[in-house]
């Protein structure tokens, strides 16, 4: 075991960690500052903001020796013997010199930048700066190009850290960023002809420390510190990357990715980034309502209930259709209530909406083809205590045979997705009830329908294509007067109190094997379920 100190702390290190002197100061409690370096880029170490003192320690006399020059901790491997010291005289005065020689170049323009109150340049110039500017030739200007549809660059606030460029060329392998010139006359540019326009584009904005690169999504529309920060997961695909909502009031702003080793690492596709917006769509269904001769008389969420228990009751046929888009502990009490009420209820696997094919980045990111974020848990919930799972074309073909004559169909779909054909099988049932978020084309058939939240608005847990659980909490608020499945279901279950997921969770890591680890508190990185499948098997 390597043994490494760092100032006063001994840090002890496993056999197969291989950490540098940014990172084993961070495990010693100690935050390094550095533009260039992000843990899942390669090394270049020519920002030189992360100077440290390095030398070895003798194991058998216990003395140190120090080199006489700073070293970048970026680049410097933490081994057995070695020493970091991150706070010296020395250190102090390399980080004001590089803060220093940044601002020199760097427009003072934090009042219209995006970046404030997250920029490291303004963290880092506080903690770590000079209290004089001895220069002041104010060399800048306020060029701004786009870079593609979505990052605009502002070219004078860049400190070259390389980190967008490295991103294109290690991460999304299409290398459109590069730099231009030479030495003060660098710039970060894209290859003429060749916009930045790959699926992880946003990205690179996430990765700038000082607000060079905006996101065109976002620009101007907040500012950070009005925001809320909230863990959340992207129900884009079945990668089902962890994510950041940031929100204000109620308001989804931006998405970014929060870190996962097990699922995203540090990235996010386009695709999830900005597909929040339908979020906010104007055309939500926000009010219960029933269809009385061609018209749609609203309803309250107490008739409702009565409805369906009602309907549930008579229907001698009922289907229920669980949709990819609900949590696994909406799915369970769907399926629950479905199969108190009617016990030979058929509980159908929704539509898996799909588009082209798993698209996997050299990194080894992976965009999803399978674009909804929880067909693995609603498939285990489903097959818990029955022979096989039917999943929606499989309903098609017994509504073929012989129709049912209620379903309820649940949704979140963000785009319409039935088919002529299919639309016409279900055009048999005589009582069919939708569960979404927007008027499709079903919603012409249908006899009543519920307002359904949106992904920001969930309580609960998805599975992932790999099999791991991933919980998380709602970020935003649902509109007045929408209902989640979970709510619905908990209080046509007559549950006392308010729908409480992680309960719901546990209940079912004692009643179904496959979640049988999944017991809340589920950690910030999720739970694999894998071994359970394995165990089952
Ligand atoms: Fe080490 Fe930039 S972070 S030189």
């Amino acid at each position: 075991m390597a043994k490494v100190i760092v100032n006063d702390v001994t840090v002890e290190l496993k056999d197969d960690e291989r950490l540098n002197g940014i990172q084993v100061a961070r495990q010693a409690g100690f935050d390094i500052p550095h533009y260039c370096w992000h843990p899942g880029l390669s090394v270049v170490a020519s920002c030189r903001m992360c100077l440290v003192e390095t030398g070895r320690c003798d194991a058998e006399t216990g003395e140190i020796s120090m080199m006489p020059k700073l070293v970048p901790a970026c680049q410097t491997p933490a081994m057995d013997g070695s020493v970091f010291v991150t706070e010296s005289e020395k250190v102090h005065r390399a980080r004001a010199q590089v803060e220093e020689a940044l601002l020199i170049d760097h427009p003072i323009d934090c009042p219209v930048c995006d970046k404030a109150g997250e920029c490291n340049l303004q963290d880092y110039h506080f903690k770590h700066g000079q209290e004089q500017r001895r220069a002041d030739i104010r060399p800048f200007t306020s060029r701004r190009r786009s870079l593609g549809d979505t990052v605009t660059l502002f070219v004078d606030r860049c400190v070259m850290c390389s980190r967008c460029v490295r991103f294109c060329r290690e991460i999304s392998g299409t290398s459109e960023l590069m730099v231009t010139g030479r030495g003060s006359g660098e710039e970060i540019d894209v290859f003429p002809g060749f916009p930045l326009e790959n699926k992880l584009s946003g990205n690179v904005v996430d990765l700038c420390p000082v607000g060079a690169l905006g996101d065109k999504d976002f620009l101007y529309s907040q500012r950070v510190w009005f925001m809320q920060n909230r863990p959340g997961v992207c129900a884009g695909c079945s990668t089902g990357c962890s994510i950041q909502i940031d929100e204000n009031q109620d308001r989804v702003y931006r998405i970014r990715p929060r870190e996962n080793p097990q699922v995203n690492h540090w990235w996010i596709c386009d695709e999830g980034r900005y597909g929040f917006h339908g979020v906010h769509d104007e055309n939500r269904f926000t009010l219960p309502s029933q269809r009385q001769q061609e018209q749609w008389v609203p309803l309250e969420w107490e008739s409702v209930c009565e409805e369906l228990q009602g309907a549930m009751s008579r229907a001698e046929r009922p289907a229920v259709v669980v949709s990819p888009f609900l949590t696994v502990e909406e799915a369970y009490l769907l399926v629950t209530y479905a199969r108190q009420v009617q016990p030979n209820v058929t509980c159908v696997l929704g539509h898996i909406p799909s588009l082209g094919v798993d698209e996997t980045f050299p990194n080894g990111f992976c965009i999803s083809a399978e674009k909804c974020p929880n067909r693995r848990g609603v498939e285990e919930v489903l097959k818990h205590g029955r022979q096989r799972l039917i999943d929606w074309d499989g309903f098609m073909q017994q509504c073929d045979a012989e129709p049912f004559d209620m379903i309820w169909l649940s949704g979140g779909y963000s785009q319409d997705w039935i088919n002529a054909d299919d639309l016409s099988r279900l055009s048999s049932a005589s009582y069919l009830i939708q569960h979404d978020l927007l008027p499709s084309a079903i919603s012409e058939l249908a006899h009543m329908r519920l307002p359904e939240v949106a992904f920001a608005e969930r309580d609960g847990s998805y599975v992932n294509r790999d099999d791991v659980l991933q919980s998380f909490g709602w970020a935003v608020r649902s509109p007045a007067g929408v209902w989640s499945t979970g709510q619905l279901c908990w209080r046509l279950l007559q549950r006392s109190g308010l729908y409480d997921a992680p309960a719901v969770l546990a209940e079912m890591a004692q009643e179904i094997p496959y979640f049988s680890v999944a017991l809340p508190p589920v950690p910030e990185h999720g739970i694999d379920l894998k071994i359970n499948q394995l165990v089952e098997s």
